[in-house]
């Protein structure tokens, strides 16, 4: 038995612990430890609350559901509570569940259905006769914060279902997908902006944004997998639920399962930890459901958790190793990226050498220092991450890692942009730059050269046969077999690919180059406005930012690159070489020559949606309405965009007649017009 006066005092310190984590974890989205060392906590905490009832004194984190309400959001009332779950960290932990429930409901064997803990944010969805009204997070389970004018604009969530007889409350899990965390995050990085941890922190940021476009701008997704009230009679079985849910057009995720036995749910979870590394999104665990809801109801539910669910989490993809150095790397803008090698380690299948520590502040926040003994995780398919250095295991003498004060590659000076955490060689022509542009022109998004890779690269720049990305067209054969292990086949194949790669196009063109905070998104709606590189070489600030998808900000960058007197050289040795530099003259469509502006929220269609049909049919589309806008969609909650449309007495589609334009009335244009006149 533990010592009565130490638990008081565990008991104490596990409260203030859990408390700072869970503000770290749901208010600030930067926890610094991770899921599993978080679970650990509260399970002591319970633990030792159980052991000595009489020291839980007062209201316990234990108690408490979730996290709390930021300012900046409109309560609101959950019409159901937004229950969390208990967890079961081992098998035994789940046939003890089985057990209870079959104690608490007095059935002796029930089907139940597996489902995977989708790592997100919960909301719960508020549907009116088939259309959505209403998104909430979770909050402390009673009392949420209305984020729907977020909600609506998340593209996976959709705005209208064919459940139109009735009001239903739908809870779900948005999420962001792991390709799309990671380009997001990258996108980040080379923005100088600061990453999140893992696509869970991700998808919370993104949500619990006080400006609606920023959420827009986030790849988000969702699954449902509660119908938590429905004015119409529902079928009496979660598993038919969830049918009914992805009938009405809810995004259900494709593996949930309908498992007869205890048995079946062992082996469902078994089969769950091992592909949960292929999962195209971060799962940390089953959610084990009874299926009958009349089950459901007898098993009832505790304060916090339902009786009638479990979730089962998967055992932590993490290990201890230790740093071996720090070294920093020089990335294709400049920006210096601080990265641990490791002494390698096995993680969720897959050997970890190397891990960044994305900034200075980052690295010194952790206070990581060459060989210490490291916390590394590697949740689902993400990039691997330091949770934590075991400072008490310190050997003295692992002295703090100082940050250059100048490149490590070429030993230039370096700069901190305002706003940016991020600090950048101030040398365009630094070695570790030109690598890492042409490893990213020749990267498979971009012209795709197979063979043009990274250790290939080092040794063209390192013998002088590549000082710019256009040299990569003057590479031939002879110039490539005398270069180490290089043989004629493959000197051959890699001419070819190089050979290629010049009939790629003007959209991978664009991306290829490297233009900061041009990625493959904003390289397609830059090709759609102007019709070559040339023309976009010359768009000033208000031409660029009229595209969709296009800020001041992005505009500065691209203004700036072709100011720059070596990238036009660039162009120029691109062009000589025979690269497309224009799109391919489109066909002239029933739109084209019409300028569009979209604005407000679409039932039917996203945005992009939206902006590929106009595309599609030879119009352009705008970002904003200017002199030379014809016709502005509006959706929903227009705001000024509609406000400056009308000032300037352009002509306005309603969703219903851009629906009808579409469907090939074109006079549906005209009409508008007429109306514009009032007649
Ligand atoms: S069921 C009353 N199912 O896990 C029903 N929850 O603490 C309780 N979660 O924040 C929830 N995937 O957001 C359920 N398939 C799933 C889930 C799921 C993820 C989240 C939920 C909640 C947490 C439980």
């Amino acid at each position: 038995m533990l010592d009565r006066a130490f638990a008081e005092s565990r008991i104490a310190e596990l409260r203030r612990l859990i408390e700072k984590h869970r503000r770290l974890y749901y208010e600030e989205n930067a926890p610094e430890i991770s899921d599993h060392e978080y679970d650990l906590l509260e399970k002591e905490l319970r633990e030792l609350e159980s052991l000595y009832p009489e020291l839980k004194r007062g209201p316990s984190p234990t108690d408490v559901v979730g996290g709390g309400i930021s300012k900046g959001f409109a309560p609101v009332a959950h019409p159901v509570p937004l229950l969390s779950l208990e967890n079961a960290f081992e098998e035994n932990e789940l046939r003890e569940w089985v057990s209870r429930v079959a104690k608490f409901t007095g059935a002796e064997q029930f089907s139940m259905v597996g489902e995977l803990k989708f790592d997100g944010l919960s909301v719960a969805l508020f549907y009116e006769r088939g259309k959505l009204v209403k998104a909430a997070t979770r909050g402390d389970g009673l009392v949420g914060e209305d984020v729907t004018a977020n909600v609506m604009r998340i593209k996976d969530v959709p705005k209208e279902i064919s459940k139109g007889s009735s009001d239903l409350v739908i809870r779900g899990e948005i999420y962001m997908p792991l390709k799309e965390f990671r380009e997001f995050n990258e996108q980040r990085e080379e923005a100088g902006l600061e990453v999140f941890a893992n696509p869970r922190n991700a998808a919370s940021g993104s949500l619990r944004q006080l400006d609606p476009k920023v959420t827009a701008s986030r790849p988000l997704s969702l699954f449902c997998y509660q119908v938590m009230k429905c004015s119409d009679e529902l079928p009496g079985s979660h598993w038919e639920r969830l049918q009914a849910m992805d009938e009405w057009g809810l995004p259900v995720d494709g593996l949930n399962k309908l498992l007869a036995t205890p048995e079946e749910l062992t082996d469902f979870c078994r089969k769950m930890v091992g592909r949960r590394k292929d999962l195209p999104y971060d799962a940390d665990g089953v959610v084990a459901k009874v299926d009958s809801i009349s089950l459901q109801e007898k098993a009832g539910s505790t304060a916090k958790a339902p009786r009638w669910a479990v979730a089962f989490k998967f055992p932590p993809e993490q290990a201890r190793t230790k740093v071996n150095e720090i070294v920093v790397q020089v990335g294709r803008t400049g920006a210096l990226t601080p990265v641990a090698n490791l002494e390698p380690v096995h993680i969720g299948g897959v050997t970890v050498s190397r891990v960044s520590l994305h900034n200075e502040e980052e690295l010194k926040r952790k206070d990581v220092r060459p060989g210490d003994t490291v916390l590394i995780e590697r949740a689902g398919g993400v990039i691997p991450y330091l949770v934590r250095v075991f400072a008490e295991e310190r050997i003295p003498g692992n002295r703090e890692f100082r940050f250059p004060e100048s490149c490590p590659v070429c030993g230039s000076g370096v700069h901190k942009p305002e706003g940016e955490v991020i600090l950048r060689c101030s040398n365009r022509n630094c070695k570790a730059q030109l690598k890492e542009s042409i490893r990213h022109f020749a990267s498979r998004d971009a012209m795709d050269i197979t063979g043009l890779g990274k250790v290939l690269i080092e040794k063209l720049v390192e013998n002088g046969l590549l000082g710019s990305i256009g040299d990569i067209y003057s590479l031939n054969q002879e110039k490539l077999e005398p270069l180490g292990r290089m043989g004629v086949k493959s000197a051959a194949n890699l001419v070819a690919e190089i050979d290629k790669s010049r009939a790629r196009g003007y959209e991978k063109l664009l991306y290829a180059l490297g233009i900061r905070m041009v990625g493959e998104e904003t390289a397609r709606d830059l090709v759609s406005q102007f019709p070559s590189i040339e023309a976009l070489s010359t768009a000033d600030e208000k031409e660029l930012t009229e595209v969709d998808g296009v800020g001041p900000k992005v505009a500065a960058e691209i203004i700036e690159f072709f100011k720059t007197p070596d990238n036009l050289k660039l162009i120029d040795a691109l062009k000589k070489a025979g690269l497309k530099m224009h799109g391919d003259k489109k066909e002239a469509g029933p739109l084209s020559g019409l300028v569009f502006v979209l604005t407000g929220t679409l039932q039917g269609f996203t945005r992009t949606e939206a902006k590929e049909k106009l595309l599609a049919f030879g119009a352009k589309v705008g970002s904003t309405v200017t002199a030379d806008t014809d016709f502005v969609i509006a959706g929903e909650e227009s705001g000024s965009k509609l406000k400056k449309a009308e000032k300037l007495g352009k002509r306005i589609l309603s969703e219903e007649e851009f629906r009808r334009v579409l469907g090939g009335e074109i006079s549906a244009l005209n009409e508008t017009e007429s109306r514009k006149h009032g007649i």
